[in-house]
């Protein structure tokens, strides 16, 4: 499955391109072919709320509510992180331009956690917790949200020693579900839109192909998608034994931590 089969990008081509010209760099940012991506299925499935887990300076967030704000469907968008460098009041401040977000100090699976069941479609973007911290997160979400539309997971390129997001991403859910990646199949069609990244802050040494240098399998970072809507991946799987199966992997990686 590739993202031809979810959503046609020449959709929505013009609307990202005029989109991205007002957005303000900020560093710890996806790239905007990941962006373009995110944008893409947030037109697609049109979600009634959109949680993002870490914020830092709200770049993601900007294109996130950017999107929203094209669906104009009444929903709301929250996103949870810690205030490190005053990047909470940061991401306040870009996103008060939009009426229906809400930035949240914190620790999102605490925060989830807390929250009463949540019916509204729902889609969620992963930029923080990292590696094994991530399947608590994933655990409390499954817990709390009743209509899931899709669960995007930064950071989740393949790379010469491994990726621990990707790793992590498979683990709990690829028995389950089909998930699809923003990778280099659907970047470099649109590998225009990362130029203005290259030589900036942390991604001075990055341009496609590249990290620290030295070339690499992966055009940079990727997007895992968790596709919750897409049928079930092995009907052959009893599916309440996958329940149990979730619990284990996060029993096991909290007794690691
Ligand atoms: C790569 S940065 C996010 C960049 C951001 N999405 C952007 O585009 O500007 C990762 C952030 O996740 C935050 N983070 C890590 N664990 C978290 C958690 N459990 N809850 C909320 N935020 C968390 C980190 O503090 C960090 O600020």
């Amino acid at each position: 499955m590739n993202f031809k089969d979810i959503f046609s990008p020449e959709e929505y081509l013009e609307e990202f391109g005029e989109f991205l010209e007002t957005v303000e760099y900020s560093d710890r940012n996806p790239l905007n072919t990941e962006m373009f991506f995110m944008w893409c299925m947030v037109r697609t499935f049109k979600p009634r709320l959109f949680i993002e887990s870490g914020t830092f300076r709200g770049y993601s967030a900007n294109f996130i509510c950017g999107a929203m704000a094209c669906n104009d469907n009444e929903s709301a968008f929250v996103t949870i992180g810690f205030d490190e460098d005053s990047c909470i009041t940061f991401a306040r401040r870009r996103l008060e331009k939009y009426p229906f977000a809400t930035v949240v100090e914190g620790d999102s699976r605490i925060y989830i956690d807390k929250l009463t069941r949540e019916e509204r479609p729902t889609a969620f973007f992963i930029d923080g917790p990292k590696g094994k911290n991530m399947p608590p997160l994933f655990a409390a979400i499954r817990k709390k949200f009743d209509d899931i539309l899709f669960i995007g997971v930064h950071d989740s390129e393949k790379r010469k020693y491994g990726s621990v997001n990707r790793k992590r991403v498979k683990q709990f859910y690829a028995p389950e579900f089909p998930i699809v990646f923003c990778d280099k199949t659907f970047q470099v069609c649109y590998q225009d839109m990362d130029e203005r990244l290259i030589g900036k802050s942390e991604l001075r040494s990055w341009k496609p192909f590249y990290f620290n240098g030295e070339k690499q399998e992966c055009y940079g970072t990727e997007t895992a998608y968790v596709l919750t809507k897409y049928p079930y991946k092995h009907p052959w799987i009893p599916r309440p034994l996958l329940r149990p199966y979730r619990w284990l992997i996060c029993s096991a990686l909290r007794l690691w931590l």
